[in-house]
């Protein structure tokens, strides 16, 4: 009997060249995982074409504009997570900051990837070209992208896994991105895939 996969919702804001890897890997039908929504603080990021380009459910939620205290974001992000059955959350490019109820509610059940060798270059405000920009600014010889667990504090859950790769001389910023953004859309769905294989085992 074939055993359910993993139901795992993308939250993103962004470009989506990450979203779009993670869908792309999970159309092998050995995958642990598959991808059965994109949610969205913003009304029509890249990630939506992703999402309509595959027929997947993209949601956008206004309430997570809004600031913590008035918990609307978060209630709203409750109901969608239950209402598509989600196991698993993916952040590729969501850069706000998860309420401490969802944070609860999935324990180790939140990954993210980072532009950078964590733990270095993380934290508030350190996100896309700004990570770049430090460690190119630092004479850095190599960096690469992280996949991590969320907490409450930003890029400081447990590193699952991270690529490396060399800087080389002169390397613009822009080159530097575009580097990094190819080993991310290899490492993000082979972390995710294999640590959704825990969860699908014990199910
Ligand atoms: C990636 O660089 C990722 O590391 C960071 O946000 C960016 C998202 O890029 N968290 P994309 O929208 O997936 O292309």
């Amino acid at each position: 009997m074939e055993k359910d996969r993993i139901r795992v919702a993308i939250m993103a804001s962004g470009f989506g060249s990450n979203a779009s890897a993670l869908i792309e890997f999970s159309k092998n039908t050995l995958c642990s995982y598959e991808i059965v929504v994109c949610i969205s603080n913003k009304e029509n990021p890249g990630v939506k074409r992703v999402a309509n380009k595959n027929a997947i459910p993209f949601e956008y939620c206004p309430a997570l504009q809004e600031t913590q205290e008035d918990n609307k974001g978060s209630i709203s992000l409750q109901l969608l997570l239950q209402a598509y059955k989600i196991d698993v959350i993916a952040l590729s490019g969501y850069l706000k900051l998860i309420s401490p109820e969802i944070i609860f509610m999935f324990q180790d059940r939140i990954l993210n990837i980072h532009p950078s060798l964590l733990p270095k270059y993380g934290g508030k405000g350190m996100y896309g070209i700004k990570v770049h920009n430090a460690v190119l600014q630092d004479s850095n010889k190599e960096t690469g992208a992280s996949v991590h667990l969320v907490n409450e504090k930003y890029d400081e859950g447990r590193i699952l896994g991270s690529s490396r790769i060399i800087i080389n001389e002169n390397c613009s910023v822009n080159e530097l991105n575009e580097k990094v953004k190819k080993v991310e859309n290899i490492l993000y769905p082979d972390i995710l895939n294999n640590y959704c294989k825990q969860f699908y085992s014990h199910s």
